[in-house]
């Protein structure tokens, strides 16, 4: 049941999400109306503000942030009036005792969002139980970087369910707040025609990229000591590849759904020492030309050298009967040679053309989900060219299209922050990762890099413009198939 707080409090509230998306998106929520009448954010960190200063610092990021057209005076003001702010040192749990005083009755309901170094996690989750800030009407959002391996992962999530138990714990992947991935359900499970042949029988490999143009973007401290696999595949792409594989759900609701996502996640056919060399590739970027703006390569901007990787590629498998021998083709990688997140499902061919006769030659369907940068859903089918034929039947892959952002003009495309913050602070968990998805997602992972280790894997070289080294091409043509581009 949703149940709304009356209070939200912001950790890292001057740091770079913070400008960039949380306070964009929660103004969003805040200029539709949706925010609870009466919400106070409270943001704390370091830097010493009064309420009046982190008024003014949240106005610049969203004069910076928040295109020109969401800018209404009024709202702006209505919202900045909703912001206070608390400096302190969250690792010194004595201080939490001035933030609960800032924060004053709580009865209403506290949502906290913790994005945080790890080392902060345990004074953080100490300090507000001691403050009485991890109460049954307290729920607590968290950001990646929740641990950078399985062991990791569980430390901090035993440290927090010390304090939160399981039901309170809002983990967030910001790759769920995004429509079209919310829209992978919709199309699978609100319509009839796919799920039939959504298994072996009728999908002969599923591709999923996630390219970037970005490099370090003064990320390299955090960057380089995570790399691709774990900035991306642990975590956004795992998401990803759960939804597209998971079976039905019995109902829409945060336990259904996760059930099933984990029940794939857990089918992950691990990939170690003996697996790595062919079922991975990874590598690092040199220098070269991203939209026609000449960039340094990868050590050259972190200014040491490093084996990080920041492209990986890996062909999964999960272990199934639906999805036995569907191979899930991930890549993902910076300073690619264009920002595309897509999903495409191969299906299988018709079992017997009845145009080859006649010289039609036919392509299997493909069904291409659009993330990012466009959002649409295209499926590619086979069509007779116009004529007479009488040189034989020409045939045409052309595409049924659903332009997402034209089918729904009308309706503003949203921050995927602000569903997921307004879904914290009425307390909806089905979009947010429960702690044993996480903890499959860390144990497929862990054994990948276990297996580069193993086997001394260092990144190839790829030139920053092109769509990674030439080994991630020879990864799929091995099983005759290409990378969708
Ligand atoms: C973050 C990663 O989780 O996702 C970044 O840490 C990456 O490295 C970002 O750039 C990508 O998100 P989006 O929404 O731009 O695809």
């Amino acid at each position: 049941m949703r149940q709304p707080v009356g209070k939200l409090l912001l950790f890292g509230a001057t740091g770079d999400l913070a400008q960039r998306m949380l306070l964009p998106s929660l103004y969003g929520l805040h200029a539709d109306g949706l925010l609870p009448e009466g919400l106070t954010i409270t943001g704390t960190a370091r830097h010493d503000h009064d309420d009046a200063g982190y008024r003014a610092f949240a106005k610049t990021a969203l004069d910076e942030h928040l295109p020109a057209d969401r800018q209404d005076e009024a709202a702006v003001a209505g919202f900045l009036d909703r912001l206070h702010y608390h400096a302190m040192d969250a690792s010194q749990v004595e201080g939490f005792a001035g933030l609960a005083e800032k924060l004053g009755d709580i009865s209403g309901g506290l949502a906290i969002f913790l994005s945080t170094a790890p080392w902060l996690f345990a004074p953080t989750i100490k300090g507000l139980e001691s403050a009485g800030l991890a109460g049954s009407n307290v729920r607590i959002g968290l950001e990646k970087p929740l641990g950078n391996d399985l062991k990791s992962s569980r430390e901090i999530n035993d440290i927090v369910a010390e304090a939160f138990p399981e039901d309170r714990t809002f983990r967030i992947d910001h790759y769920l707040g995004k429509e079209t991935v919310q829209n992978i359900l919709a199309l699978r499970f609100g319509n009839a025609m796919f799920e039939p042949i959504w298994n072996a029988r009728g999908i002969d490999h599923v591709q999923i990229t996630v390219s970037e143009t970005v490099g370090l973007e003064g990320r390299a401290g955090y960057y380089d000591d995570v790399g691709a696999l774990r900035d991306m595949v642990q975590n956004h792409m795992l998401q990803l590849l759960a939804l597209i594989a998971m079976e039905p759900p019995a109902r829409f609701d945060g336990t259904a759904i996760r059930d099933e996502k984990v029940k794939v996640l857990r089918s992950l056919r691990p990939i170690g020492p003996a697996e790595v060399q062919s079922e991975t590739v990874i590598g690092q970027y040199r220098d070269g030309a991203v939209n026609g703006e000449i960039v340094r390569g990868y050590v050259d901007e972190l200014e040491k050298p490093s084996t990080t990787e920041t492209f990986v590629a890996v062909k999964a498998h999960v272990d199934s009967w639906r999805w036995q021998g569907v191979p899930f083709y991930m890549r993902t990688g910076k300073r690619l040679a264009a920002r595309q997140s897509e999903i495409s499902i191969q299906f299988k061919p018709v079992p017997h053309s009845i145009f080859a006769e006649r010289g039609g030659m036919l392509q299997p369907n493909t069904l291409v989900i659009r993330l990012q940068p466009e959002e649409y859903i295209r499926l590619l089918v086979m069509a007779k060219e116009p004529g007479l034929d009488r040189e034989g039947i020409r045939l045409r892959e052309v595409p049924l299209d659903l332009s997402l952002t034209t089918a729904f003009a009308s309706t503003r495309r949203r921050i995927a922050y602000e569903r997921l913050l307004l879904d914290l602070i009425e307390g909806d968990p089905t979009l947010f990762v429960r702690r044993d998805e996480v903890e499959a997602q860390w144990a497929w992972i862990d054994g990948i890099r276990a297996g580069w280790k193993a086997n001394d894997m260092k990144p190839k070289p790829y030139a920053s413009g092109s769509w990674g080294p030439t080994a991630s091409v020879a990864l799929t043509e091995r099983d005759g198939v290409t990378w969708n581009e």
